[in-house]
């Protein structure tokens, strides 16, 4: 079954190079574009395209369409092509002529592009759930080790004091940076294209102030070509924050399997977090963030790869634009199981205290000692040479007592701070106005 039908096979071949992976993709959007269409046909009677007990039939019939669609119900049949096409066989199948209308001033070009924005709208609140939870934990788990302290590295040599309610603390803060990337992305996807059919608007006067607020979109893409162009950028926009926060993700789990390894030994991984080797019987792996490191940094590809997809590609429509379907939601999909993951093992990580009474960790007390000598009245750079000679002869004796007070540092984590800026980031994300639109047009 195809809309576009005249008669005439489609060769095989290109049938299904077409089709392409569309079939698996658009089972993502079909909530979506069944919420598309809903505000459409609501818009198009309010103009004199439906009449109203048409409207209110076919609702009736979306809704139930929508509630197998959310439900993860919906099949795109074997000889259909997408899900516009799928969703307008069903309305046919069951109203007959009445479900052939709903096409009317709009083509599929546009109804994709508003089931992404609608799709991804929906992608990064549950995104922003997840890192939120996350934050918590990783505020909480400073707070709780505050005063554990651990070695800090430069060039991976044993270099000042830190502290576990540092580095727990740092992860959350990268994350607010993070979402105030997601927060950019976000405003850009929360626009409606809705109304630019083919890419060039409608002689039909349509209201896409309308559709702009039943779909809950805080505004509109106006320019109905660059509405056709947000296909593309909208993506590369939100993989540009979904790549800064891969970044934080892969860094920490990066951290986690060098401090979990029998060398440094900072953490410990019960064993149901850890996986077996087939050969090795002693091996707990820590291969949970092995995956979370690999997934992420292939996420970094990400924006390069949908750049790569829309570079030189003039206005309009193209089909090259179907393939970047294939290549954000399984990224998105990856990224929620990361940020998911990456919170159940921080959870179910045991910290090791008193690291820094091992002998080994001394000299990272040096600046402590040389700054020791400066209070009592050494001029820096004769007390640093003082403690470099102290070292070299073996006469150096740590300053283990330490008292760091300025804002940020192991002694005054400035956590509070923190969570006030995580509050303000959250609060530019309006998820409550677009819950009740939707909500009141789908229910
Ligand atoms: N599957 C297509 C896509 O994702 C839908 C739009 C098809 N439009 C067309 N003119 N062939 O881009």
């Amino acid at each position: 079954m195809k809309l576009w039908d005249k008669g005439i096979a489609t060769n095989e071949l290109v049938e299904q190079f077409t089709v392409g992976l569309d079939r698996e993709m658009d089972l993502y959007l079909a909530p979506f574009d069944v919420m598309g269409t809903m505000a459409h046909i609501t818009m198009l009677q309010t103009i004199g395209l439906l009449e109203k007990n048409e409207l209110d039939t076919l609702l009736a019939e979306l809704k139930k369409i929508y509630a197998t669609a959310a439900a993860g119900k919906l099949k795109i049949e074997d000889d259909v092509e997408d899900i516009h096409s799928q969703v307008e066989l069903m309305l046919t199948r069951s109203l007959g002529d009445m479900g052939k209308k709903v096409h009317s001033g709009r083509s599929r070009n546009d109804q994709v592009l508003v089931d992404m924005k609608l799709y991804l709208r929906h992608e990064v609140r549950q995104i922003f759930d997840l890192a939120a939870s996350l934050f918590k934990t990783l505020i909480a788990l400073s707070d709780k080790h505050k005063d554990d302290l651990m070695p800090g590295y430069t060039h991976l040599q044993v270099a000042m004091p830190s502290s576990f309610g540092l580095w727990f603390g740092a992860y959350a803060e990268c994350l607010t940076d993070d979402l105030r990337m997601l927060s950019a992305a976000y405003k850009v996807i929360n626009q409606n294209p809705l109304g630019s059919a083919a890419g060039y608007g409608s002689s039909f006067p349509l209201n896409r102030t309308l559709t702009t607020k039943l779909l809950g979109f805080s505004d509109l893409n106006y320019n109905v070509v660059c509405a056709q162009m947000g296909r593309g950028k909208t993506e590369q926009d939100l993989s540009f924050a979904m790549a800064a926060m891969a970044q934080t993700l892969s860094r920490m789990a990066m951290d986690m399997c060098m401090y979990n390894s029998q060398d440094l030994g900072f953490v410990h991984l019960p064993d149901e977090f850890t996986t077996g080797s087939s050969i090795m019987p002693h091996k707990k792996n820590p291969d949970v963030w092995e995956l979370v490191r690999g997934k992420c940094n292939r996420i970094k590809a990400l924006p390069t790869d949908i750049t790569l997809t829309i570079s030189n590609l003039p206005s309009g429509y193209h089909r090259d634009l179907q393939l970047l379907k294939e290549q954000i939601i399984p990224a998105i999909n990856d990224l929620k199981d990361c940020l998911r993951l990456a919170e159940l093992m921080l959870k179910n990580t045991e910290v090791r205290k008193d690291i820094m009474k091992e002998p080994k960790y001394q000299l990272a007390f040096s600046v402590e000692v040389v700054n020791k000598l400066v209070l009592s009245g050494v001029p820096f750079r004769d007390a640093y040479k003082q403690v470099a000679f102290d070292i070299k002869d073996g006469r150096f004796v740590p300053e283990t007592h330490i008292n760091h007070t300025h804002e940020g540092s192991i002694g005054n984590l400035c956590n509070d701070q923190i969570d006030r800026k995580f509050a303000e980031v959250s609060a530019s994300f309006d998820f409550a106005s677009v819950e009740a639109a939707v909500n009141s047009l789908v229910k």
